[in-house]
């Protein structure tokens, strides 16, 4: 079938190609160790579902705004304030069919065919395909495991060009869990200002923060608001991924902009869907630190239980909820590459991971620790099983 070039330019998102080979063999009753992921494993909290409910009882169930209900807007940019310190107005906010989606409008409202956006490698799968439909071109600023795949504004000012657009930030980073310092996300901000280069700030984990790390967003600072373009989500923080709601804070034109756009695709995200927002936003957040403690537990003890594995290493990461450790040392005539590894995972040891390639990282893998302690010490226990086996063949 001849289908239109710029859908033929992009593939299915790999994460969720792994979660869907992942379901077939739990479909044939098998037990997998499912470490794919990228979403928490706690339901949403009950004061918000009672809220949908309750806006479903109420018959706020027709067409809205496209950029959301009034009350929405305000509360997110009130939130955020609360939150980060920063001062948005309701027309500077746009409620959208998840990050996602707000990330789709934005790059596509600001991209001309040819125009390059900045993408740091590991990359959250999304990104280079939502730039090359939009007909831009993916530019990859490599980050080290060794420097714990930091960011460093050097790499920012050395990668722009003349058609640079925008550079996208993701922190915390999905897959690595790398959280850029404040004082570096300032350094690669002064250089975007200077460069004329807007900053896509993807802060969907900004809630998941481990040890010295902190929920920060750049768009807090003073400065910084005629140059970012913020990106949030209610998916992870209040375990909503279902929902579908989330949302860009940007300059008003571009908000018009993305609005202009979403009125002619999606319209408005869920009515019932909003309303349950709304009550995310204003109602009590216990249940973020419950998880985020739950998370924390859970991270140590996969770092250790990883790196007890020889063979494997593991940086620390300081958020979301992936750890990404590197198998190189692990690969070898039948594995020859994270792939091979994944798909062997699976088919032998029934674990359920993402392969580095889906983020431009050869090498590692994706290990979600989403899922229950239980299921982490399973998991633990068949992959060190994996590679004692795998070392013993002759
Ligand atoms: C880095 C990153 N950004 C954005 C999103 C989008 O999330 P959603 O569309 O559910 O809000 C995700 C989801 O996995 C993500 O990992």
């Amino acid at each position: 079938m001849q289908l239109a070039e710029r859908i033929n330019a992009i593939t299915v998102s790999p994460t969720l190609a792994v979660m869907a080979e992942a379901e077939r063999y739990k479909a044939r009753g098998i037990d997998v160790v499912d470490f794919g992921p990228g979403e928490p494993d706690f339901p949403t909290p009950e004061h918000i579902k009672r809220a949908a409910i309750a806006a479903i009882e109420q018959n706020f169930t027709k067409y809205t705004a496209t950029a959301g209900i009034p009350p929405l807007r305000k509360a997110i940019c009130d939130w955020h304030a609360a939150q980060f310190g920063s001062q948005y107005a309701p027309n500077e906010c746009i409620v959208s069919v998840g990050g996602k989606h707000a990330i789709f409008n934005a790059i596509n409202v600001l991209i001309n065919p040819g125009d390059e956006v900045l993408i740091p490698v590991p990359y959250w799968v999304s990104f280079p395909d939502i730039v090359k439909y939009a007909g831009g071109r993916p530019e990859y600023i490599k980050t080290e495991a060794k420097d714990g795949f930091r960011l460093r504004a050097e790499q920012v000012e050395r990668a722009i060009g003349p058609r640079t657009r925008i550079l996208i930030l993701n922190s915390p980073c999905n897959p690595t869990g790398a959280v850029a310092p404040p004082d570096e996300f300032l350094r690669i901000l002064e250089v975007c200002k200077r460069r004329g280069v807007w900053l896509l700030s993807d802060e969907c984990y900004s809630h998941f923060t481990y040890g010295e790390a902190r929920p920060f967003s750049i768009a807090g600072v003073p400065e910084a608001k005629p140059h970012v373009i913020t990106i949030g989500s209610l998916s992870k923080t209040f375990s909503m991924t279902g929902w579908r709601v989330g949302y860009a804070l940007a300059p008003a034109p571009l908000v018009e902009a993305m609005l202009k756009l979403q009125s002619q695709s999606t319209s408005n995200p869920t009515s019932i869907a909003q309303h349950a927002a709304l009550e995310a936003l204003k109602g009590p957040m216990d249940s973020v630190g419950t998880m985020l403690a739950e998370y924390a537990r859970r991270r140590e003890r996969i770092i250790a239980g990883l790196r007890a594995i020889r063979g494997i290493t593991c940086t620390e990461p300081q958020g979301a909820f992936y750890v990404f450790p590197n198998f190189e040392a692990l690969l070898g005539d039948d594995l020859q590459c994270t792939s091979d590894l994944a798909k062997q995972l699976l088919e032998r040891e029934h674990i359920a991971v993402v392969p580095g390639e889906a983020f431009g990282a050869p090498g590692y893998l994706r290990i979600s620790y989403a899922t229950s302690m239980e299921r982490i010490e399973e998991g633990l226990k068949r992959l060190g099983r994996f590679f004692q086996s795998a070392s013993a063949a002759p």
